[in-house]
């Protein structure tokens, strides 16, 4: 198995490379938008730069741990899941999904490998998961995950985040 790659027999998760770049700039969607407060479409340069500075920080095995999500048995890039490490050994816990590939459980399974990792590989008690007011579906995940409302704080863009927080290891 390459480095730093995840599984659970049913989901693959490796570090993007910048052959990934069209998928995930196809992936791209209005929800994805909407929820991560971006102001315009991602261009194919803003992608290969995010990948760049993914693989930089998994060179360095920096605060960043970024990994696009397969199935074992198909080539297609599912989305990403993305864990940041925040300090009080804490990590920031998030997740994307691409619209066709949603409600098969792929965010849940894909976050529960990163949170597995987080643990056991960077010394993560706690992961946090900001989800702005209205995102139901990562609402709904976040709990789901077994993850608790802590509080609300501002997000970058004027909006709200509703803070849950998650002890580590998930059982
Ligand atoms: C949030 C997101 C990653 C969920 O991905 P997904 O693979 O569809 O999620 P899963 O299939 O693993 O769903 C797990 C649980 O999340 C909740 N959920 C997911 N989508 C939902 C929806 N549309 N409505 C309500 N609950 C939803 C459910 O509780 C679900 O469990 P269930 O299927 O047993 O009911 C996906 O909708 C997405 O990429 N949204 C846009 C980006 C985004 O909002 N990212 C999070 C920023 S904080």
């Amino acid at each position: 198995m390459a480095e730093h790659t995840l599984t659970d027999g049913v989901l693959i998760l490796n570090p993007l490379s910048a052959i990934d770049a069209p998928e995930w700039v196809a992936g791209e969607d209005e929800e994805q938008r909407r929820w991560f407060e971006a102001s315009r479409p991602a261009q194919l340069s803003d992608v290969l730069e995010f990948i760049v500075s993914c693989q930089e920080s998994w060179r360095t095995m920096g605060d960043h741990r970024h990994w696009g999500i397969r199935r074992v048995d198909s080539p297609f890039l599912l989305g990403g899941v993305d864990l940041r490490a925040i300090g009080n050994d804490q990590v920031n816990l998030s997740y994307i999904v691409f619209p066709q590939f949603r409600r098969n459980g792929v965010a849940r399974r894909a976050s529960e490998l990163a949170l597995k990792y987080a643990s056991t590989s960077m010394g993560a008690k706690t992961a946090i998961i900001k989800v702005l007011l209205g995102n139901v579906s990562s609402h709904n995940l976040a709990l789901g995950l077994g993850a608790r409302y802590l509080r609300e704080e501002p997000s970058d863009a004027g909006g709200t985040f509703q803070v849950f927080s998650l002890k580590l290891p998930v059982a």
